[in-house]
């Protein structure tokens, strides 16, 4: 049984992440292929527990580096009960958000050394990193419009800077990394989707 690929779809709020999520996951199925959907933080009974810690809004200021190593928490038991098992059963797993998150948002937003962030993921899965991800650019303006009429978790609260800070990194990432693909997501959804069936074609296709 050959491994499943890891994908992941990476970007801000309201970038459109769990609405291609679900498109991806359709053409990979549209092809014969087996695959899950699921999420970070989460994706796990104990790993969502820890997202809604996460997401809470409390009077206690959350120290940085607490964020990151609950987020690192969750993500070690998503791997070890979610991600792993699936691709090991040759299964293709499309994951919304993992470690480039981590870089955009925690040392990107919230100013954790970013070799910080490198050892925690050499620690907790460096034999596995997405095959392929799919970061869904957006500027801010346009994205948080989206949300409008959500109730707004402690991230969606931030101010702009922050998210500006959150976009740089990521947009640094897309252009340092192969495997990440950068695709204009403040076009309309089914140009956004034309051009992510385009990259994932060219996945399966070329490896
Ligand atoms: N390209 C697009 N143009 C216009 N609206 C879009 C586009 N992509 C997604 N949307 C809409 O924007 C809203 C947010 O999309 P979605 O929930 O997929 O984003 P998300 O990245 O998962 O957000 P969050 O970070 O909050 O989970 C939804 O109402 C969705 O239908
Ligand atoms: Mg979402």
């Amino acid at each position: 049984m050959p491994r499943g690929r890891f994908i992941t779809i990476e970007g801000g709020e309201g970038a459109g992440k769990s609405t291609n999520a679900d498109f991806v996951l359709q053409l990979i199925k549209d092809r014969g292929l087996d695959g899950v959907a699921t999420r970070e933080p989460g994706g796990t009974p104990l790993a969502e527990e820890v997202r809604s810690m996460l997401l809470a809004e409390r009077d206690e200021t959350v120290d940085p580096l607490t964020e990151t190593l609950l987020i690192f928490a969750a993500r070690a038991q998503h791997l070890a009960k979610v991600i792993e098992p699936n691709l090991q059963a040759g299964r293709w797993v499309v994951c919304e958000r993992f470690t480039d998150s981590t870089f955009a948002y925690q040392a990107g937003g919230r100013g954790v050394e970013r070799r910080v962030i490198e050892r925690l993921a050499e620690l907790v899965h460096r034999h596995c990193w997405p095959d392929l991800t799919l970061y869904l650019d957006v500027p801010v303006e346009v994205a948080l419009p989206r949300l409008a009429g959500r109730g707004l978790d402690r991230f969606e609260r931030e101010h702009k800077a922050f998210f500006e800070r959150v976009r740089a990194v990521y947009v640094e990432r897309a252009d340092a990394v192969d495997r990440i693909v950068s695709i204009d997501a403040s076009r309309e959804l089914d140009t956004v989707k034309r051009d992510i069936g385009a990259a994932l074609s060219r996945f399966i296709e070329t490896g």
